[in-house]
């Protein structure tokens, strides 16, 4: 039996490099090794959840699933799917969610941030919980914090459970959903007293899980940050914005440590250039002789090397609908297979296996 592999984007706009090297890269590393069953969808009803304009969502749809194939994602490889076009995920998801705690998922780092933005309340990291569960019980305005949001990592449980995943490659920020997903397949088998469900892990090949660092000194690199470098940005506009970088105004000792925003620059080099030119800049900061201008121009044309076949592919196939319709019916006929299976079991486990049919 071949491993499991499964992950999913949510369609929230074009794709940035922190998607790319957090993610997509290893999906596409992942199929290219052959040993593996592997499943890649679009999370569109994880995108629900912060209510977008229906159309945007559909053309992100589109233009994602283009991402996903110019990337190097084959459908002769691959499952590839819209999370929506398998309806028995939300069905999964109502049965898995009576056994999961409203409080596990307001203790949830992404819940905290998410709710307090669509409450208008500014984010703390260092936020207590309690003040987050009053913030939300006790808003009297019309602002309101979604039941979606809440259930948001039930959902994500389900999508990796449903397909029976072994592996799922994710990003530093998804690792909390991922221990959720694992707690939530131990409380069902230890519930019921089966042995179901797997624990998935996440995927790095031998590395750690990547935090691709934002364009504004601090922070991840996220959509609604404003500080991303997509993967279909244009040379001209790419290199300027790697240009505007935040960075300081240099060291004036021998090996003084970086400030956030030069550390961020570098963890960009050592993700997307050779371990030479990181060696060359390292030993220019030690010594005082760094020109980030230099240091800039590098790592815009190395992830020029990795963005721009990406976009001129994205360009090609974006537009042809029907092929893009074909991938997308495989893939949900094949997602479908697997997923019907499992939430048939599951009902059989929780004793809702209709006698009368
Ligand atoms: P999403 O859409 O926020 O992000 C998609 C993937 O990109 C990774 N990522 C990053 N990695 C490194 N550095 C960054 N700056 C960065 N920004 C984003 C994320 O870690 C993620 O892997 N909940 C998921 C979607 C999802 C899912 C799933 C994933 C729904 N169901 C089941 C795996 C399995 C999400 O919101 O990802």
């Amino acid at each position: 039996m071949k491993k499991i592999v499964l992950s999913g984007i949510r369609p929230t706009g074009q794709l940035h490099l922190g998607n790319y090297l957090g993610a997509l890269q290893k999906f596409v590393r992942m199929q290219q090794e052959g040993i593996y069953d592997s499943f890649f969808f679009i999370a569109d009803l994880h995108a629900l959840t912060t209510q977008p304009d229906p159309a945007l969502l559909h053309s992100n749809v589109r233009h994602i699933v283009a991402e996903y194939l110019a990337a190097g994602l084959d459908p002769d490889k691959s499952t590839i799917f819209v999370q929506s076009d398998v309806p028995e995920i939300p069905e999964l998801y109502l049965l898995l969610n009576m056994h999961v705690g409203i409080g596990e998922l307001m203790r949830t780092a992404a819940f905290k941030d998410k709710a307090r933005k669509q409450l208008g309340i500014t984010v703390s990291h260092d936020d207590d919980d309690n003040d987050v569960a009053r913030e939300i019980i006790g808003n009297e305005s019309n602002k309101r914090v979604n039941a979606g949001l809440l259930t948001y990592p039930t959902l994500m449980a389900v999508d990796i459970l449903i397909q029976h995943a072994d592996f799922v490659p994710v990003g530093k920020d998804q690792e909390q959903h991922l221990e959720l997903t694992r707690r939530f397949a131990r409380r069902f088998n230890s519930f019921y007293g089966v042995d179901y469900f797997k624990e998935p892990q996440n995927f790095n090949f031998g590395g750690k899980p990547v935090k691709v660092p934002g364009l504004d000194g601090s922070g991840k690199m996220g959509k609604s940050e404003g500080n991303c470098i997509y993967l279909v940005d244009e040379d001209k506009a790419l290199r300027k914005k790697v240009m505007r970088a935040v960075t300081d105004a240099g060291p004036t000792e021998p090996n003084q440590p970086m400030a956030e925003p030069v550390e961020n620059l570098f963890t960009l080099l050592r993700l997307v250039s050779t371990p030479d030119k990181v060696e060359f800049f390292t030993n220019a900061y030690n010594n005082c002789e760094i020109r980030y201008g230099d240091l800039k121009k590098e790592i815009a044309e190395d992830i020029l090397k990795i963005t721009a076949p990406i976009r001129e592919r994205t360009k090609e196939i974006e537009n042809d609908e029907q092929y893009l319709a074909r991938v997308l019916k495989q893939g949900a006929e094949q997602a479908r297979e697997r997923a019907a299976k499992t939430l048939a079991d599951v009902r059989g486990i929780m004793g809702i296996t209709p006698f009368w049919k």
